[in-house]
């Protein structure tokens, strides 16, 4: 099974159950500035979870590419994407707690096969805004889920909210066992050791929070779940990281035959980044110094700052796009049709940066000659942040380079 399977067999068993598939929206919300990218499944839907008739009735179904760039800096381990794409069904105002348990339960162990031992679950515990999710906890029992299997946590990690404000409610989680051993008497499924991951999250939005930090009552119940197809996929296969699946593997290959360096780290960058500015430029999306634009910007810089420290000629990047596209058409076609596009703007952007660096680094080294000629031997933050606001010479390449500058090796400690 690879992901487009997955993918397939989600929309399938939900339409099944009675919900319409609806298209992917695009990665670029449609007429809303106030967020950057889409980054839920549920962000197109928020007019209807606040009580609007979608056009194609109360259950829907579909996958929804996403981006997320808060974890930006985490992209290299192994499990931070900025792109991914989410599975993920919805009610609204129809079914509630019982039936979407019942059903995800029945996906992830019919359709999927997990087993049930494999299969761990959280529960909202309550708090003053509302009450302990005994009902959904009831409910996984009710299905075959053994006692020790279910746990009770609070807000930080059993509520679901986009932002500060918004639809919002208690969610359950689903977490599957790698097997690993625990990591202390008490490794749950809240802990980061790696034994559990989650893999699906179904929120009971019946709340709104308000600007002022209370929550009020929705017109209607609904249920919004999200089922990250990256992370299943792997889980799947029995991989340790996404970048071992189908998805990644052959572009990580591709960039490891190239590179004069052994870096896992900036390999898994180069795919990462790569990936997400495909996605985002097929979308419409281009790069520049605001917003959404700046985002663009900095995934690809920072995907050729790490092609140079693997010592790639850059002049193989068209080939990496066209291998990228190759590898990801069937599940985007689109990706097929705009990848002339693509590659212009990808390595337009590139030969910007390039000359961006080639310039910021006779600054850098001016900087230098005027710091020893006043016995300076330390990089003061007012010279990395100019030559990074005037020059846009990235702090991490001026790092790198007081590194390789002698005397100036203190930079490196700040
Ligand atoms: N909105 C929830 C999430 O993003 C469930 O889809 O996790």
């Amino acid at each position: 099974m690879n992901a487009i399977d997955i993918r397939n067999k989600f929309l399938k068993f939900f339409e099944s159950k009675g919900h319409t598939i609806i298209p992917s929206a695009p990665l670029i919300p449609e007429n809303d500035p106030s967020v950057l990218f889409t980054t839920a499944g549920m962000q197109p839907l928020v007019p209807y979870l606040l009580g609007e008739k979608h056009p194609e009735g109360t259950r829907l179904a579909d996958y929804q590419k996403c981006v997320r760039t808060v974890d930006i800096d985490e992209v290299g381990d192994n499990r931070h994407l900025t792109y991914f794409e989410m599975l993920g069904n919805w009610s609204l105002g129809d079914y509630f707690k019982e039936e979407s348990i019942k059903m995800s339960y029945e996906f992830l162990t019919k359709e999927l096969e997990i087993p049930t031992e494999k299969l761990s679950v959280t529960v909202f515990a309550g708090d003053d805004d509302a009450p302990r999710d005994e009902e959904s906890a009831k409910i996984w029992k009710e299905v075959g889920m053994p006692n020790d299997h279910i746990y009770y946590f609070g807000k930080d990690d059993n509520w679901w909210i986009a932002g500060e404000e918004g639809p919002c409610g208690p969610d359950t989680e689903m977490f599957y066992d790698t097997g690993k051993e625990p990591c202390s008497e008490n490794c749950n499924p809240s802990c980061d050791c790696g034994k559990y991951v989650e893999i699906w999250n179904n929120v009971f939005m019946e709340y709104y929070k308000q600007h002022d930090g209370t929550y009020t009552k929705l017109k209607q119940k609904n249920v919004d779940t999200g089922l990250g197809l990256e992370r299943i996929n792997m889980l799947l296969q029995g991989k340790q990281t996404p970048y071992d699946t189908e998805i990644f593997a052959p572009i990580m290959a591709k960039i490891q035959e190239l590179s004069k360096k052994d870096n896992l780290q900036s390999t898994r960058i180069v795919a990462e980044h790569l990936r997400s500015s495909i996605m985002i430029i097929c979308d419409g999306g281009r790069p520049s110094n605001v917003d959404r634009g700046y985002v663009l910007r900095r995934l690809i810089r920072r995907m050729t700052r790490h092609l140079n420290k693997l010592q790639i000629n850059l002049d193989e990047l068209p080939k990496l796009i066209d291998l990228n596209i190759e590898n990801l058409k069937d599940m985007y076609p689109s990706l097929e049709t705009n990848k002339e596009t693509i590659k212009q703007v990808i390595v337009e952007e590139k030969d910007k940066f390039m000359k961006t660096l080639a310039n910021g680094e006779k600054e850098f080294f001016k900087a230098i000659t005027r710091l020893q000629n006043e016995n300076k031997n330390k990089l003061d933050g007012q010279t990395v942040f100019k030559l990074y606001d005037t020059y846009g010479f990235p702090p991490e390449v001026t790092k790198d380079l007081a590194r390789r500058t002698r005397n100036f090796y203190r930079y490196a400690r700040i």
